[in-house]
């Protein structure tokens, strides 16, 4: 039987933290919070255990997993070499929404890596996932806690939804704080390049290292260039619906959406509107979803993925939604949103 165990970060249940180390000591696997989103756990340096991880998930076994660490003297033993720049954005940012692409060291198996002699490395900064690492042994390779292909887990009850019956148990820490993944900064090549946009934008990342590439697949919406992160490049979260961004100057758009959605009712359709407490009284009709406040960047960034599960658990045909180019983390949400409508833009 699954075991949930809910537990806060001001009031940690030691006992439960104990147990679910057992567990991946062993080799199970363990779906814990961290300040992004929900992990599935699973002992980063047992072979065994990362295979366990990409059957869990249903991910194809080339796109490699992130090493979670919860003191920061633990990275030496799994990576070759430290560069100097990669050394000031984890004095700057680690523990942290931070994930950093080392030339890895023996240590670190290959089933880990997806195959690649590179490691992506990061060291959360929530207290549950910390001392679940710790318990566990210092080292949990872990991807988001969802099936393959779906949008990540910012709630224990989504990990409950998508692998209730594949895993050993789910530490239950209530919503996440960010609602997005991590900002992934690969250091093997002579530059650092930013493969992952998060949280942490790019002036944030340029106050420490200064000018700073961002790999070309992130920025094109062309599906036919590369990215470097295996995981860009599958084809991500698609809702069951066919979902529409709406983008242009942030007066007009309501106007255009309440067009688009008319004609969808018209026509029988269930169709949903993804919009702000801002907005949300400009529509009418259509099933209607306030994301956030545009006042508050993040609370777009942490509703996203839940609200997406929403519509397809509602069964919604047609979602029109907003555009979130908010000033900080819009680069990151919008990179989310716009993979999830397969860049399906209306420009006005
Ligand atoms: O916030 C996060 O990073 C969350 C939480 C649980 O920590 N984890 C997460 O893991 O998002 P995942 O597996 O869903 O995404 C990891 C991404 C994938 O796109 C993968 O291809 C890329 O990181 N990646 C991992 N190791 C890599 C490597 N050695 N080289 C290039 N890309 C790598
Ligand atoms: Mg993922």
């Amino acid at each position: 039987m699954m075991k949930i165990v809910q537990m806060t970060e001001k009031q940690l249940n030691i006992e439960a933290l104990r147990k679910a180390g057992e567990i991946l000591q062993r080799g199970g696997l363990v779906a814990f919070p961290t300040e992004t989103v929900y992990g599935l756990g699973g002992n980063a340096l047992d072979p065994e255990a990362s295979k366990k991880i990409y059957a869990a998930k249903g991910r194809p076994s080339d796109n490699p997993l992130i090493v979670h660490i919860a003191k920061i003297e633990d990275l030496l033993a799994i990576v070759s070499e430290i560069p100097e720049k990669a050394e000031r954005l984890k004095k700057a940012y680690w523990p942290g929404p931070l994930t950093m692409i080392f030339h890895k060291s023996d240590k670190v198996p290959y089933e880990t890596t997806g195959g690649l002699d590179s490691v992506a490395v990061r060291f959360p900064s929530n207290r549950i996932a910390k001392a679940l690492i710790q318990q566990a042994g210092g080292y949990l390779a872990a991807p988001s806690a969802n099936i393959s292909g779906r949008p990540s887990p910012t709630l224990a009850v989504h990990v409950q939804e998508d692998l209730g019956d594949r895993i050993d148990m789910i530490i239950d820490g209530g919503q996440v704080d960010i609602g997005l993944e991590s900002t992934i900064v690969d250091f093997t090549e002579d530059s650092p390049i930013v493969l992952r946009p998060g949280y942490l934008d790019r002036s944030m990342l340029e106050q420490v290292l200064g000018e700073v590439r961002i790999d070309h697949a992130i920025l094109s919406a062309d599906s036919r260039v590369r990215s470097k992160a295996p995981g860009m490049r599958y084809k991500h979260y698609a809702p069951q619906a066919d979902l529409v961004v709406v983008k242009g100057l942030e007066k007009d758009i309501p106007g255009k959406i309440r067009e688009l959605v008319h004609e969808k009712i018209d026509a029988g359709y269930k169709t949903g509107i993804i919009c702000t407490s801002e907005t949300k009284g400009e529509y009418p009709e259509g099933i209607i979803c306030s994301i956030g406040c545009r006042a508050d960047e993040e609370s777009i960034a942490r509703h996203l993925y839940e609200v997406l599960r929403k519509f397809d658990n509602d069964g919604v045909e047609y979602i029109y939604s907003e555009s979130f180019y908010t000033p900080r983390i819009g680069e990151a949400i919008m990179n989310r949103l716009l993979k999830a409508a397969g860049h399906e833009i209306i420009e006005i």
